[in-house]
């Protein structure tokens, strides 16, 4: 399920607010504090009953108001999301008017943002690419996140044995860490090597359209998964068994993966600049979300905040052509008007929102 229209009463600075998104992109657009990030926020709040902003959901009520509404339809099944968060109750989610959790919301109507941290995929530490693409195959299969849970008990479990030094009862949880930790590695595995096919297929047409796109080209992108390929995960664990006795902890498996960028050899992070890094973030970011639609059947929405701060003219021109590519909603935000300017030239698969005239 996808939104179509979204209505808010007494979210941020909105006293109320009804937009009908794009099918396909959605631009916000006005100057500082007129409520951009606020209208995504409250899109990634709807879909997943979380802000990417704060933990503190309280802080999203309108000041001076006791709760927020937030009502968000989809067109193609007539379904209906209800949120609201009082401010001394936790948040309440109903979709027609029955309760959900929030894993059961965030599988009907899953969204994907791209803030600042994901800018700089690159800079951050493994773990955050690690959950990154947890996140995606998260919400796109059950049982990836059975694997995921029943992986993370069983390494808790080996992990105090190690603590205790007790060898024979780590090894013990072995068979389980395999069996869970090779079915996390091939879907992992998958994901990366075909979001890399269908980021290749947008960059190939991109270069063909802005020969400034060809940096992003025959980059080398492929996950590490955490321990020696040449062995697996079975001998891997056996292989490291008398250095996971010294530091008390397992030190191979896919709790160590991470996806890696690099371009000629070189590590994307030491060599690419901030706008080529952003630039990258969101076009692996887009090809993430057409994988996981097309594979799993979902209908993602992407949003991004704040599009143009770190870059420039030509990369943004060289951006702007993606959009005819996206297969789901994209919903963003900018400070000015791009439509307004020559680069955009094809409206249709567009709207654009002018966020002061909305209130
Ligand atoms: N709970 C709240 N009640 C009322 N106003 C709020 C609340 N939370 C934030 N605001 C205000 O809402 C306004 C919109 O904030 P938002 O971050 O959405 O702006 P923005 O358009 O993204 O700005 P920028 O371009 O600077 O990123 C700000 O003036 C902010 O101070
Ligand atoms: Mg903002």
């Amino acid at each position: 399920m996808a939104f179509s229209k979204i209505d808010l009463r007494n979210f941020r600075c909105f006293d109320s607010l009804s937009i009908d998104l794009s099918s396909k992109s959605s631009l916000f657009y006005g100057k500082n504090g007129c409520g951009k990030t606020s209208i995504l926020e409250s899109i990634y709040v709807a879909s997943s009953g979380r802000s990417f902003r704060t933990s503190n959901l309280e802080s999203l009520i309108k000041k001076g108001e006791e709760a927020f509404n937030i009502r968000a339809f989809d067109d193609n099944t007539g379904s209906i999301l209800e949120v609201k968060k009082t401010k001394t109750k936790p948040i309440n989610i109903k979709i027609n008017n029955s309760k959900v959790t929030i894993s059961e919301l965030v599988r009907a109507f899953p969204s994907f943002s791209i803030d600042s941290k994901t800018f700089f995929y690159n800079d951050n530490a493994p773990e955050y690419r690690r959950k990154n693409l947890d996140r995606g195959l998260f919400i796109a299969s059950a049982e990836y996140a059975k694997d995921w849970f029943g992986y993370f008990r069983s390494l808790k479990q080996r992990n105090s044995a190690l603590k205790l030094g007790d060898i024979g009862q780590a090894k013990a949880y072995d068979p389980l860490l395999v069996d869970h930790g090779e079915r996390l590695n091939f879907l992992r595995e998958s994901l990366v090597t075909e979001v890399k096919e269908i980021y290749d297929e947008i960059i190939k047409k991109l270069t063909h359209e802005n020969k400034r796109a060809n940096i992003f080209s025959g980059l080398d992108i492929y996950l590490k998964n955490g321990f020696d390929n040449k062995t697996g995960l079975t001998e891997a664990l056996i292989n490291t068994n008398n250095i996971d006795l010294k530091r008390k902890t397992t030190t191979a498996g896919p709790h160590k993966a991470d996806v890696i960028f690099e371009s000629k050899g070189s590590l994307i992070k030491d060599t690419f600049s901030r706008g080529e890094q952003k630039l990258l973030s969101i076009l692996w970011s887009l090809s993430q979300n057409i994988y996981l639609s097309r594979s799993f059947n979902l209908k993602p929405i992407l949003l991004l905040d704040d599009l143009s701060s770190e870059l420039d003219v030509e990369m943004l021109e060289c951006f702007l052509p993606t959009l005819k590519y996206i297969e789901n909603r994209f919903v963003f935000s900018n400070i000015v008007d791009l439509f307004g300017s020559k680069i955009m030239n094809d409206k249709q698969l567009f709207k654009k929102f002018h966020v002061e005239q909305l209130k």
